[in-house]
């Protein structure tokens, strides 16, 4: 069975397959077309979530799911949280970003952070939603190259590599979005 996955991000999409399976015919935007970037201008992970599948099945009628994550950081009160892409602003690269917690966070001890993702499911014209979080500290330095985002800076619990230095499969076992990948594909297999 066909479903999309609304992201032109092919690493995204990879990661997805891997967990979904051989029973879905998983496609992302390019591949059915869509070049545009969807808006995603609610204030929290589920309103962009839903506001990315809606788009996706009111223009192609199609079963597709959406997904939405943050960094909250406790000192910072949990910025950058929905804002985590742009938080450097508007063009920003990823170490933007991350020199820019960097420096917020320098001298406080409190490293306590969180990812967040929020995954959206529209099937058959109903909305379904699937969270996955996963906790950690945040550290004073990047550490590793692999990943992308914040993973240089985030050390999840009851490790000691950071998200940049563990392999994609360990990363994905623990992290945010696939522990809410697993739950919707949990419940697509079951339904
Ligand atoms: P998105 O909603 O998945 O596009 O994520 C928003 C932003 O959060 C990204 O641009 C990254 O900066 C950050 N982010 C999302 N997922 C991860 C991750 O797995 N590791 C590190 N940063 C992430």
């Amino acid at each position: 069975m066909k479903i999309v996955f609304a992201t032109h991000n092919q690493h995204k999409k990879e990661e997805a397959a891997a967990i979904l399976g051989s029973q879905w015919e998983l496609l992302a935007l390019p591949d059915i077309g869509c070049l545009t970037e969807i808006p995603e201008t609610a204030d929290t992970l589920m309103g962009n979530a839903i506001q990315k599948a809606q788009y996706v099945f009111q223009h192609y009628h199609t079963n597709c799911f959406a997904d939405d994550t943050g960094l909250e950081i406790e000192a910072l009160g949990g910025r950058p949280g929905v804002y985590s892409a742009r938080y450097a602003g508007e063009g920003c690269s990823y170490n933007d970003n991350v020199q820019k917690v960097l420096r917020e966070m320098q001298g406080l001890t409190n490293r306590k952070a969180c990812f967040k993702t929020v995954v959206t499911l529209i099937l058959d014209g109903r909305e379904y939603y699937f969270e996955g979080r996963v906790d950690g500290q945040m550290l004073t330095e990047p550490r590793g190259t692999a990943g992308f985002g914040y993973d240089p800076i985030f050390l999840p619990d009851g490790y000691d590599q950071s998200f940049a230095e563990m392999d994609a499969s360990l990363k994905n076992s623990i992290s945010h979005r696939g522990r809410a990948m697993r739950k919707l594909v949990e419940f697509l297999n079951n339904r």
